[in-house]
C-alpha cells in the first residue's frame, strides 16, 4: 500500500474529508437518493442491469439499489475511507457489491461492462478539458451501447465550489453538449438539494442513452 505521501493530491483530499467528517455531515449528504433512483428506474430492467456508481462516496444509493434487487453493483471512489463507511453500513450485504478504489479517469474498466452509469456530483470536479476527455473516454468504453447515463452536477446557479474544490457548473445546453457525441438526451431535471446545515444547492440532472460505440482511430 502506498504511503500517504505517494497518494495523488486529490486522493489525499477526499480520504481526509471522509476520515475527518461524519458521512451524514458533508454538504452533499442526502438521506435518500430519490432523484438518482427515479432516473435509474428508466433502465428497463434495473434489477438485472450491471450498474456502476462513479464517485459513490458514502452515499445511501447503494443501500437502495440493493433493496430494489440490483444484483450487479460496482461502487467506485478515490477515497477508501468513503467506501469503508458504506461497507460497514451494508454489513453482510457488502458482499453483493464490487468495490473499486481509484481514479475513475484511470481505472481499468471492463469493455461495455455496464448497463447503467451513475454519477452524482463527481463530473463537475472535472474542470479541465483533459479531465473531461478522459472521463468521456472511460464512459464510452465501459457503458454498453443502449446503456443509460444518469448524471447530476451543480446547475448554473449552484455553488462555485464543493468540498473546497472548484467545479464546473452546467445548464441544459452545456450539459447536453458534453455528451453530444454518442449519446441521446432523454431528459433534463433540476433539483434543490438541502445540505445538512440547511443551505440549498441547485443541481441539474441529465439522463442520456448511449447510441453508438465510438472507436479510437488507429
Ligand atoms: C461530492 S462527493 C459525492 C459523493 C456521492 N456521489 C454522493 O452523491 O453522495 C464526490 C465524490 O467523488 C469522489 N471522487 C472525486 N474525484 C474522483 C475521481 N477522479 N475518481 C473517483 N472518485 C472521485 C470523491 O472521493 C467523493 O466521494
Amino acid at each position: 500500500m502506498p504511503s500517504k505521501k505517494e497518494y495523488p493530491v486529490s486522493q489525499q483530499h477526499w480520504d481526509g474529508v471522509y476520515s475527518r467528517n461524519k458521512s451524514d455531515s458533508v454538504s452533499w449528504f442526502q438521506q435518500q437518493a430519490s432523484m438518482s433512483l427515479a432516473l435509474m428506474q428508466r433502465s428497463k430492467q434495473l434489477k438485472t442491469s450491471r450498474v456502476i456508481d462513479v464517485g459513490a462516496g458514502a452515499s445511501v444509493l447503494a443501500d437502495s439499489l440493493l433493496a430494489a434487487g440490483v444484483c450487479d453493483l460496482t461502487l467506485v471512489d478515490l477515497a477508501d475511507s468513503a467506501l469503508a463507511t458504506t461497507k460497514l453500513r451494508l454489513g453482510d450485504r457488502a458482499q453483493q457489491v464490487r468495490w473499486l478504489t481509484g481514479d475513475i479517469l484511470q481505472l481499468p474498466l471492463p469493455n461495455a461492462g455496464y448497463d447503467v452509469w451513475h454519477d452524482r456530483a463527481v463530473f463537475h470536479f472535472m474542470t479541465s478539458a483533459a479531465q473531461r476527455n478522459a472521463y468521456l473516454a472511460q464512459l464510452q468504453q465501459a457503458l454498453v451501447p443502449g446503456g443509460l447515463l444518469v448524471i447530476g452536477t451543480f446547475a448554473s446557479d449552484g455553488p462555485e465550489k464543493c468540498s473546497g474544490l472548484p467545479v464546473c457548473r452546467y445548464d441544459e445546453q452545456t450539459l447536453t453538449q458534453q455528451f453530444a457525441n454518442g449519446f441521446k438526451a432523454l431528459s433534463i431535471d433540476y433539483e434543490t438539494h438541502v445540505t445538512p446545515s440547511g443551505n440549498t444547492q441547485s443541481f441539474i440532472w441529465g439522463c442520456f442513452k448511449k447510441t453508438i460505440q465510438l472507436t479510437t482511430p488507429e
